[in-house]
């Protein structure tokens, strides 16, 4: 008879296109069998009356990232992967950031230094481009895409890290040429500064002010930038953290008319508004995050964009700073223009748990639950099947939920390192009991199971295929036998 290390019977599991009442076996380490009845494994997970989902991919997330300006952030990988796997979410890819003058791979070698011996799930890297330089550009670049750092980030505001628009054009053009997928962040920086400046001239630098210095107008105008550089370069590309409905009606109005293009948002732009940066006090300060939270109104049209399929993914975009640290929120004291707040807040435990109020409210499917934060965010940083699915030969990365227990959230409950969380109050439906990777139990009913260091470094894939300058046609982000 066939033997199985665990098993995962009595639930009901999300299989890719449909929720199956079946039981699941696992062996070292993959899933082997998904049949109506199993024996029961060495280790058995009674999972009746409980959802069986992929474990969440969070294909943005800051752990440990180094900063310019003297901030420091919360968590590294050892608590960031530990509030990351108590929220669902069974792998992360953070960011290996270039210093302007450092290489791509002395980033590179530092971040996998960080990682090591405190990482609690698998992890892959993006690479963040700040200086395109020749060697960068035709010899680093090219080689860290072989080795499996198939995504980069670059930035179109920030003084350190945003790059011009010829050198985007550079960076788009070697992600054509090899594959890769680069992840944009757009907003204009020089309106940012032009508004920031007369903003502090008439006095308003509370917190709630970050907002007015970034409106929708800035993040629509270098979206469409973006976009346009992605047609000229003929490479698909994603946009991050969309926040505004005017953004988001740029990457429609561009994928109506034919353009391979991928859109994220994040929990911040569905359940925060510019409301919470006017908290009493500096307390705004805790949801500063860029681009802002918008006006109430507009959290109806990402739900809409996310029903719709204008975005791909659902990312946490965590980027946690203590609110009560010198080295966090208040690096320059209470009394600071927003100006100086480091941008980012903490959000990869709440990731799943927020969105899937959206499944309990009808305004997502479970189907479309999983795939905007499992699915598709393998696919699109080249994890799957290995990641993101629950199938044979995946890896067993697995959740199980109670949907029928709601849960308030409450910082006193989180596992990151960070000393506030932006959702405190809300109340969601539902929150992984139990979390498994590669068939060993993490966390269980609230307790801690894995280990530092147990979490394994992923090479990716390259997402899309490779094609030479001068053959333009229509793109497609994956491999034919995906699509
Ligand atoms: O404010 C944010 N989002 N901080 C994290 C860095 C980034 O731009 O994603
Ligand atoms: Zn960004
Ligand atoms: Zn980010």
């Amino acid at each position: 008879m066939e033997t199985y290390d665990l098993t995962v019977r009595g639930g009901r599991v999300a299989l890719p296109g449909a929720l199956v009442a079946c039981d699941l076996g696992v062996r070292d380490g993959r899933i082997v069998a998904l049949a109506e009845r199993l024996p029961a494994g060495t280790r058995d997970v009674d999972a009746t009356g409980r959802l069986v989902l992929p474990g969440g991919v969070d294909g943005h997330c800051h752990f440990d990232q180094p900063t310019g300006d003297g901030s420091r952030m919360a968590d590294d990988f050892l608590t960031g992967t530990r509030s990351a796997l108590f929220g669902g979410t069974t792998t992360i890819i953070p960011f290996a950031a270039q210093v302007r003058g450092q290489s791509l791979r002395a980033a590179v070698d530092d971040y996998h230094a960080r990682a090591s011996g405190k990482a609690m799930i698998d992890h892959a890297f993006h690479l963040i481009v700040t200086d395109p330089t020749p060697d960068v550009l035709t010899r680093e670049l090219p080689a860290l895409i072989a080795e499996g750092y198939t995504s980069f980030k670059i930035y179109m505001t920030y003084d350190d890290l945003k790059l011009s628009d010829r050198q985007i054009l550079d960076v788009l053009s070697v992600a054509r040429d090899h594959g890769a997928m680069v992840m944009v962040h757009a907003e204009n920086a020089d309106c940012i500064a032009w508004l920031t400046d007369r903003l502090e001239a008439d006095g308003k630098t509370a917190p709630l002010f970050h907002a007015a210095s970034r409106p929708k107008v800035i993040e629509r105008e270098a979206t469409h930038r973006a976009i346009s550089f992605s047609e000229l370069v003929d490479v698909p590309i994603l946009i991050v953290h969309v926040s505004g409905a005017d953004a988001m009606e740029e990457i429609r109005r561009a994928q109506s008319r034919g353009v391979s293009l991928h859109a994220e948002t994040c929990p911040q732009y569905l359940f925060l508004s510019e409301d919470d940066l006017a908290g009493p006090g500096f307390e705004g300060a805790k949801c500063i995050c860029s681009p802002p939270p918008r006006e109430a109104g507009n959290q109806a049209a990402i739900w809409q964009g996310l029903a719709t399929g204008v975005f791909s993914i659902v990312s946490s975009d965590h980027a946690p700073f203590r609110y009560d640290d010198p080295a966090g929120k208040k690096l320059k004291g209470e009394d600071a223009s927003f100006r100086w707040v480091p941008n980012g807040i903490p959000g990869v435990e709440t990731r799943l748990p927020l969105l899937f109020a959206g499944v309990a409210e009808g305004r997502i499917d479970l189907d479309r639950f999983v795939d905007l934060t499992a699915t598709a965010p393998a696919k699109m940083y080249g994890l799957h099947p290995r990641k993101g699915v629950i199938a044979i030969g995946s890896d067993a990365d697995l959740v199980i939920w109670d949907a029928r227990a709601p849960v308030t959230i409450a910082q006193a409950d989180l596992h990151s390192a960070c000393d506030y969380t932006p959702y405190e109050g809300i109340t969601v439906p539902a929150w992984p009991e139990v979390v498994i990777q590669r068939g060993a139990v993490l966390a269980e009913r609230g307790r801690l199971l894995a280990e530092p260091g147990q979490g394994r470094f992923l090479a990716c894939d390259r997402p899309a295929p490779a094609r030479p300058l001068g053959a333009r046609r229509p793109t497609t982000l994956f491999r034919a036998d995906e699509a």
